[in-house]
């Protein structure tokens, strides 16, 4: 089968996109929390996509491509049976999974892609997994069916209240802490803003919180230093080192004035 062959490719919400993709290399050798980094054509943008699922018997990696500029809506324009140019990685260090308890991760927007293989892979560590799911409005809701079946309880909010609660993600959040649920580790990925305001949250009780960092990245392999965050006092490469950091550490910022 020809190499980054797309088997499918399907809108999941309005100009979001999931690809199913032939990389059995990469299907064989990613963890949760790596990414890969995709170009459409030889002329084309270098985009990090965070790998949301694997399948290595059938040979295959997810991505969710959210189409917010030109080159990720161009890269939604492929279908089934086209290929990618180039698809590159697994890069990034892997997340720290391990038993922390009781385990919180939060998804923000298309931050749920993102959060998804580690929501997996804590229950499938033994954690016990609330997943709180967040979007602008209900049509942005993505995998919550998904999210359903692999964690132990997923709630779901949006800001305008259009589909189950309303209010942000961090609201969530507060009200489970708010309920005296014992919470041992959260992980948030999402917009800068939101993930701020959940290390914000968590900090005063001491609760580990590590964010998934969304830094603009070049070549992926710390060659570039575009990637650079600011961690305590410690420049660290996001895409070597990261993308996760934790999340009391990280200067957000910083990144804000980065990413802009
Ligand atoms: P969005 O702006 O629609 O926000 C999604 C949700 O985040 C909201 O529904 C709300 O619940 C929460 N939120 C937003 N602002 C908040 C605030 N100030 N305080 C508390 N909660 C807040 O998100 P989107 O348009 O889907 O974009 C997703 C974002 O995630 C993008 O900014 C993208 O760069 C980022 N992202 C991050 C990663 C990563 O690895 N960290 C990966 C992919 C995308
Ligand atoms: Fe170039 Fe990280 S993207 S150093």
């Amino acid at each position: 089968m020809t190499q980054n062959l797309i088997l499918s490719a399907v809108f999941i919400a309005p100009e979001i996109k999931r690809f199913n993709i032939h990389a059995p290399l990469i299907a064989k050798k990613c963890k949760p929390g790596q990414f890969v980094i995709i170009r459409k054509s030889a002329t084309g943008e270098r985009i990090p996509m965070t790998i949301v699922d694997s399948d290595a018997e059938e040979g295959s990696i997810t991505l969710i491509v959210q189409g917010v500029g030109k080159s990720t809506r161009e890269i939604n324009q492929l279908e089934t049976g086209d290929t990618i140019r180039d698809l590159v990685g697994p890069l990034g260090t892997p997340s720290e999974i391990e038993h922390f308890g009781n385990v919180v991760v939060i998804g923000g927007g298309v931050g749920t892609a993102v959060s998804f293989p580690q929501a997996k892979a804590l229950k499938e560590a033994g954690n016990t997994v609330t997943a709180i799911i967040g979007a602008r409005t209900k049509s942005l809701v993505i995998l919550e069916e998904e999210m359903r079946q692999i964690v132990d309880e997923v709630l779901v909010c949006t800001d305008d209240g259009s589909y189950c609660s309303e209010g942000f993600v961090t609201g969530q959040l507060q009200e489970l802490l708010a309920s005296n649920h014992k919470i041992d580790y959260v992980l948030a990925v999402g917009p800068l803003p939101m993930m701020q305001a959940v290390a914000e949250i968590t900090r005063p009780f001491g609760i580990k919180t590590v964010a998934s960092l969304n830094s603009i990245m070049v070549d992926g392999t710390g060659m570039c230093g575009g990637c650079r965050v600011l961690i305590g006092e410690e420049m660290k490469f996001a895409c070597v080192e990261g993308p996760e950091f934790d999340a009391h550490q990280v200067n957000f910022e910083v990144l804000m004035n980065r990413n802009q």
